[in-house]
């Protein structure tokens, strides 16, 4: 059995541009979370995405978008390990071991194909698949924890069975990870007060221009009451999407002021404009001259893959020994 070095991993499927709803669910968390780990491993689940991106140059992008972005917004490279899935190959020979060892039954249970197959979309293979594959993902690092959105719960649980099953057949090898799901992490709304998402068209882009910012919080719907009313930050969804970027003390200041009146819905707009852009002004920075470095996102994304495989090849020699299976990788 491997040494539990405390691992977190976590994948993040290159497809669109990202927008805020993903910064405050998904990335500032991440952040948070490596600097308590021993090992910190974050990986473009390329692969993954190719279930249902399959346009070359978009996948092209999306990858170097992914980098950039995560890059823009404070991941350390010298401390987390960014790579692609698609360098690691030994994640691709673990799903196959994974998929010997796990029930179809299991599989056939994941919502995500079942959900596609309820909307009419066509199925793939790989969409199928997909849980096998994030197992491998996980399994190869021995990781201790994934943090994820409750999205994702059902496939660390999948995981979770196909280290427990393998462990169960060959013998204690697999590290049994935990999921991390932060249920206070908010659902961040659109525009329209809908969950903002790029499939609903709602989404203020994360490294909107500052002109671009402004003009998208000024669509933001209001209710109408007249300047000196009270105003309900409860029910507000310039203050919802104020809230989920500003400190605690800077929330509360803000919703003493709702509430005492005097404050027309103009000024809160502009007071959310001013959170936003302070907060995103310089990954907006960053990201700008990152996205126009590919050489040195290549760089760092060979770099994390080269140390991700040491760490790899060790653990599926491990797997093969315990399947009898026991080539010494090359
Ligand atoms: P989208 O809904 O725009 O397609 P994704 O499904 O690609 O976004 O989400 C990527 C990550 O961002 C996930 O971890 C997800 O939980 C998080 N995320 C996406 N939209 C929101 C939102 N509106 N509020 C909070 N987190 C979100
Ligand atoms: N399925 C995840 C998503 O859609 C992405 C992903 C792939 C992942 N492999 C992973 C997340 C391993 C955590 C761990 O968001």
């Amino acid at each position: 059995m491997a040494d539990r070095i405390p691992t977190v991993l976590t994948g993040v499927k290159p497809s669109g541009t990202p927008h805020i709803g993903n910064y405050l669910g998904a990335i500032r968390p991440a952040l948070g979370l490596a600097d308590r780990y021993e090992r910190s491993l974050l990986f473009i689940a390329d692969y993954h995405a190719l279930t249902t991106v399959q346009d070359a140059k978009e996948m092209t992008e999306s990858i170097y978008d992914v980098a950039a972005t995560w890059l823009a917004c404070g991941v350390d490279p010298k401390r987390t390990l960014l790579y692609r899935q698609s360098s690691i190959p030994e994640v691709f020979e673990l799903a196959w071991v994974l998929a010997c060892t796990t029930a179809k039954g299991l599989l056939d249970r994941a919502h995500a194909f079942k959900d596609a197959e309820a909307r009419g979309k066509h199925v793939n293979a790989g969409l199928y698949w997909y849980p096998v594959l994030m197992a491998a993902d996980i399994l190869l690092f021995d990781t201790t924890v994934v943090p994820v959105g409750k999205d994702q719960k059902q496939h660390i649980e999948i995981a979770r069975e196909a280290a427990e099953r393998f462990n169960h057949v060959f013998g204690e090898t697999l590290v049994v990870p935990e999921p991390a799901i932060d249920e206070n992490v908010m659902t961040i709304p659109g525009l329209d007060g809908e969950k903002m998402s790029k499939s609903y068209g709602n989404v203020i882009p994360l490294f909107a221009s500052s002109k671009e910012l402004r003009s998208l919080v000024m669509k933001i719907k209001t209710g109408s009451e007249a300047l000196e009313d009270p105003k309900d930050p409860d029910t507000s969804l310039v203050y919802a999407l104020y809230k989920a970027v500003a400190t605690p003390d800077e929330a509360r200041a803000a919703a003493e002021r709702y509430r005492a009146g005097g404050m027309g819905w103009g000024h809160a707009k502009h007071e959310l404009f001013e959170r936003l852009d302070a907060e995103l002004a310089g990954p907006r920075e960053r990201y700008a001259k990152l996205s126009a470095d590919r050489g040195y996102l290549d760089e760092v994304l060979a770099e994390g893959a080269a140390r991700a495989r040491r760490i790899a090849v060790e653990t599926l020699w491990r797997v093969r020994k315990a399947t009898g299976i026991d080539r010494a990788p090359v």
